[in-house]
């Protein structure tokens, strides 16, 4: 497992993905179990599997596809991870973040993450979109965090802020969008644990007393990576399964994330593509 990579290594990938294509994108999205179907709709695409990328993380869950398409969405230039790579593949915190850092060097700017979790919050519905408002680090609490190792001054600072990590000026742009469409939606804070195991009734009542509204096992690390380097932060998570937490409640399983997934993908697309459309995100 590579705990960190130097300047060279991330040069190394950018370059390999600009052989393949002459795009400079300016927004860079990671789609999450079950959303992936949303890069369908990018226009010229040029595909790359994660494997053809030096360095790149594994990706082999069940609804994650595991490659890389660029191309125009909204008349804007994207680059867009369909699937991910998790802590509980065995990917270190460096490899999650490493794709992010990359999109960096290729241009990017702003940077779009939506990922599948469950609901803490009892209001939120399976099928409910969350913009993510802030996160708890859970992970980064114990120990794991994207920017351990020597700091790349090249990419950002040692010392990262992380208030306002997800931009108001975005989130209030997908809220907006949200209300118009007539997607139930809400602000929340995504909480991150490491997985692969669902949570314990124990635990969501632990996760629900310290602040969090949905826990899902992905976005904190790639998001801190984002931050780190300047880029602004859209998180939406689609809320896949309600989290009692309480004993003999039925507990989640990954058909169900992957079923609400299909009613979430419309759902972030038309946010994802409201956003895209918003002069907030600046000029091409
Ligand atoms: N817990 C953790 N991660 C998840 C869940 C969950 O209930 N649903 C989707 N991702």
């Amino acid at each position: 497992m590579t705990e960190y990579f130097t300047m060279d290594a991330y040069r190394q990938a950018a370059n390999v993905i600009q052989q393949r294509s002459g795009l400079r994108p300016t927004v860079g999205m990671i789609l999450g179990s079950g959303l992936n179907a949303l890069a369908e709709s990018i226009e010229g695409a040029t595909v790359i599997p994660f494997g053809d990328v030096p360095h790149f993380p594994a990706a082999h869950v069940q609804g994650h596809v595991g490659r890389l398409v660029m191309g125009v969405l909204e008349g804007r230039s994207v680059i867009a991870m369909q699937g991910r790579g998790h802590f509980y593949e065995g990917n270190s915190m460096a490899q999650i973040g490493l794709p992010v850092r990359v999109m960096r060097l290729l241009g990017v700017e702003t940077f779009i993450v939506t990922n599948a979790a469950g609901g803490l919050h009892l209001a939120y519905q399976p099928g409910d979109v969350m913009i993510l408002r802030d996160h708890i680090n859970l992970l980064g609490m114990a120990g794991h965090n994207p920017l351990f190792g020597p700091n790349l001054e090249e990419f950002g600072p040692r010392f990262p802020s992380m208030n306002d990590a997800y931009a108001p000026r975005l989130r209030a742009v997908a809220q907006e969008v949200a209300l118009r469409a007539g997607i139930p939606h809400h602000q929340g804070v995504y909480i991150c644990l490491a997985g692969p195991a669902f949570e314990t009734p124990a635990d969501v009542r632990f996760l629900r007393l310290i602040g969090a509204d949905a826990v899902g096992m992905s976005t904190v690390p790639e998001v801190i990576t984002a931050r780190h380097c300047g880029m602004e932060v859209l998180g939406l998570s689609g809320i896949s399964n309600r989290l009692a937490g309480e004993e003999g409640s039925p507990p989640p399983n990954h058909e169900e994330v992957l079923e609400a997934g299909r009613i979430l993908v419309p759902r972030l697309e038309t946010i994802i593509r409201g956003v895209l459309n918003s002069p907030a995100l600046g000029s091409l």
